[in-house]
């Protein structure tokens, strides 16, 4: 391919590709290079030709020495789970997939053999964050609390599974967006801690609800997790007191009685001023 590019006669570089490809020193190497990781669940992944060699997965911290990862030396899997393996997580990492001699060719020098290397990732500061769950409690008329679920990570320490509020702590907050069911009007606010209380709501109005992580030390484009399915409260005359329901009954109580009354006048003047008419016409003239 490179030779398309250069002045090498066309015959020169088909003769390099077949001696390259045909004749067995063809060696593949790792491609298309990714990170992918949520949750702090990180995972190292690439493409390859199809053949006969392996892979060995190394590792950097800090542009320090070249680490084997334990659990992918010479495989033939194009993943490398590295969860457990880059602690600690607010580190630089950089990844390099090894191809490595085929066992039954051990003419090829060390040297020779590949390398491809990954772009820098940093699980604490890089790591995706799932769309959480919570659930809504009111509290009085015009507050209500949201109780957030931290989702749960894959890294395990002291025995006990941590939570992303294991890991990030106080940087973690939960971004809150919320609106009356029946407007368009969205309002936000941003909680500290995993319970999180809303006020100042219009009392008897359903609102609805949804929550995202939100982690503001971090890069803007990578700051926020994914949002969480709305959850909505129900509308309902628990806002009214007990005084103002007594009010409104009454108050339509008394224009109906009103309207009664004066229909029920009106019709009587009406009858006697006919039956006036009647008598006024028949007298005589
Ligand atoms: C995080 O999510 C975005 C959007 O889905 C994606 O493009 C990116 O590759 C993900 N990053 C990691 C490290 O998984």
């Amino acid at each position: 391919m490179a030779c398309a590019k250069t002045l090498i006669p066309t015959g020169v570089c088909f003769l390099t590709w077949i001696i390259s490809t045909a004749g067995g020193n063809y060696i593949p190497e790792a491609e298309n290079v990714h990170w992918f990781s949520l949750d702090f669940t990180t995972i190292l992944t690439w493409t390859v030709k199809p053949s006969e060699y392996k892979y060995t997965v190394l590792y950097s911290m800090d542009e320090g020495d070249w680490i084997e990862s334990p659990d992918c030396i010479q495989i033939s899997e194009t993943e490398c789970d590295l969860t457990n393996i880059l602690t600690p997580l607010d580190r630089s990492y950089t990844a390099d997939i090894q191809t490595e001699s085929a066992e039954f060719d051990d003419t090829t020098d060390e040297d020779d053999l590949p390398h491809t290397f990954s772009s820098h990732f940093n699980p604490y500061r890089e790591s995706n964050i799932s769309a959480v769950k919570f659930t809504v409690q009111a509290m009085d008329d015009t507050t209500v609390r949201l109780i957030i679920t931290d989702p749960i990570t894959a890294i395990h320490q002291g025995g006990k599974q941590l939570s992303i509020r294991d890991i990030l702590r106080n940087d973690l907050k939960y971004k809150i967006n919320y609106y009356k069911a029946a407007s368009t009007g969205k309002r936000e606010v941003i909680s500290d801690s995993s319970i999180a209380e809303v006020s100042k709501l219009d009392a008897g109005e359903s609102y609805c609800f949804i929550v995202a992580a939100f982690i503001p030390s971090r890069a803007k484009p990578l700051q926020q997790g994914a949002w969480s399915t709305q959850q909505c409260t129900q509308g309902n005359m628990q806002g009214l007191s007990v005084g103002a329901l007594v009010g409104i009954i009454f108050i339509v109580l008394t224009v109906v009685i009103v309207t009664i009354i004066v229909s029920t006048l009106c019709c009587r003047c009406c009858q006697r001023n006919k039956s006036l008419q009647i008598t006024q016409t028949s007298a005589p003239v």
